[in-house]
């Protein structure tokens, strides 16, 4: 396992190229189940969730080539429509084949994903989606077993807004027979990019973008290639490096990224002081001369993304005073709390509601990382404190940030990777 050595207290500048969505690769790459044939997706990531999603899809056989951004997906031989628990357990959006087997196939069973490192990931919203359109569906074992001849088409109405369960509904709902109207539907950008390549496989969705999408079924579908948008939470976590560490005369500039994703994000920053220049894809920040504290309450997409909340808190804990961050989409998701303590923070925790008191300084220490966006909150503190920081257990970063020790060394940071067993 390897581990992250940072020196702190480097002022950065310079450009970061932002890579494609682990969040809209992980939606498209498995909707290819739907039309059997030969996919190219460009701008794809190289991430360790991207590799599992591989390796599920080889599994039911798919082949996959990635080389170089390119991913080429062949999913004519798809024989096996199971997605077992070495899969599932390593990534929850492995839950992602059920839809598309299930619209393809007929078939699917699909391992029920569990917890993960802080808390309960329920996938309710999908068996029930599954049920409407029309499935048959059971537990058993530990498995989600659907059938159904052909489903048909329904009104789905999410109690919650669920990114996961609407890309699986849609994908379920594109080869159903009639009309499908979801409400309550996720419209994070994932999701409709997710309904811009199920469209251009000859799909006809209304409302893409919008809480009610509407699924008129055909009878097929047919490849197509696809380009994966930019990863608004790379490029957040990039614009809070800047905020939290950039020169003070200097910018980092953020590029290949869309800014019209990244509205709540960049509110938030202006209200820190940071100042923004923004052109067609990138945002350039300075950073605040003192960082003002600033209350954050995630929320579903155009809101302030959960994926940010532990890395907004990194740049709290530097604040000139007391801020109040609340999650309202994750309740337990502050593993990265007493690892930022460890590096000097003071963030007290009362149920889904973190106090941070802003601190002058943070200093260097040892933090283990329990989860991806803990991983980057803590080489965001580790960027800005006195002495040496060393994140332990990186690999949950490696499996939505691409080469970030790199790409944060082209910006000025001291920061290594080291390989060995013990970390
Ligand atoms: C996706 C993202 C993840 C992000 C999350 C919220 C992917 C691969 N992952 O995860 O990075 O943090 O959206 O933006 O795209 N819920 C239920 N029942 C369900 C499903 C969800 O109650 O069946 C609840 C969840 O517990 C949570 C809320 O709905 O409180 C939102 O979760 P959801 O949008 O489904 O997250 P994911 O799709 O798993």
């Amino acid at each position: 396992m390897d581990k992250f050595v940072i020196q702190g207290g480097r002022r950065l500048a310079g450009t970061v190229h932002v890579s494609g969505a682990k969040n809209a690769s992980l939606a498209l790459m498995p909707a290819t189940i739907l039309a059997p044939g030969r996919y190219a997706l460009s701008n794809t990531p190289v991430l360790r969730d991207v590799a599992t999603m591989s390796r599920l899809l080889e599994s039911i056989g798919c082949t996959t080539e990635h080389d170089d951004h390119l991913l080429k997906i062949d999913s004519s031989h798809v024989t096996i429509f199971e997605a077992p628990y070495e899969h599932v357990k390593k990534m929850r959006a492995s839950v992602y084949v059920l839809g598309p087997l299930l619209g393809r196939y007929g078939r699917a069973r699909v391992s029920l994903p569990g917890g993960c490192a802080w808390g309960p990931r329920p996938v309710n919203l999908h068996i029930e989606g599954m049920r409407r359109l029309g499935a048959d569906v059971e537990l058993d074992g530990g498995y989600i077993v659907a059938k159904a001849k052909r489903l048909k088409g329904a009104r789905i109405l999410f109690d919650v807004s669920s990114v996961g369960a609407t890309g699986n509904v849609l994908m379920a709902a594109v080869l159903a027979k009639g009309t499908t109207v979801m409400e309550n539907a996720a419209m994070e950008p994932e999701i409709t990019a997710l309904a811009g390549f199920l469209v251009s496989m000859g799909a006809k969705i209304h409302g893409i973008g919008s809480s009610t999408i509407e699924i008129e079924g055909v009878d097929e579908l047919h490849p197509a290639d696809a380009a994966t948008i930019p990863d608004r939470i790379e490029a957040g976590t990039f614009l809070v490096a800047g905020a939290l560490a950039g020169a003070q005369d200097k910018t980092v500039r953020v590029e290949r990224c869309n800014p019209r994703h990244l509205g709540a994000i960049l509110n938030k920053l202006e209200d820190a002081g940071a100042r923004l220049t923004c052109g067609e894809d990138f945002v350039e920040i300075q950073p605040p001369e003192i960082i003002r504290p600033v209350n954050v309450t995630t929320a579903v997409y155009s809101g302030f993304p959960t994926d940010m909340q532990a890395q907004w808190m990194a740049l709290m804990s530097l604040a000139s005073g007391t801020s109040i961050i609340t999650d309202t989409i994750y309740f337990d998701r502050f593993t990265h709390v007493p690892e930022l303590n460890r590096l000097g923070a003071n963030i007290t925790i009362k149920e889904n509601v973190a106090t941070v008191i802003g601190r002058k300084e943070l200093t260097g220490a040892k933090v283990m990382s329990t989860d991806l966006r803990a991983s980057a909150s803590l080489i965001l503190a580790g960027l800005a404190a006195r002495g040496t920081t060393e994140v332990l257990r990186v690999y949950h970063i490696d499996r939505g940030y691409e080469r970030i020790e790199v790409k944060l060394r082209g910006l000025g940071a001291d920061i290594k990777r080291m390989s060995g067993e013990e970390f």
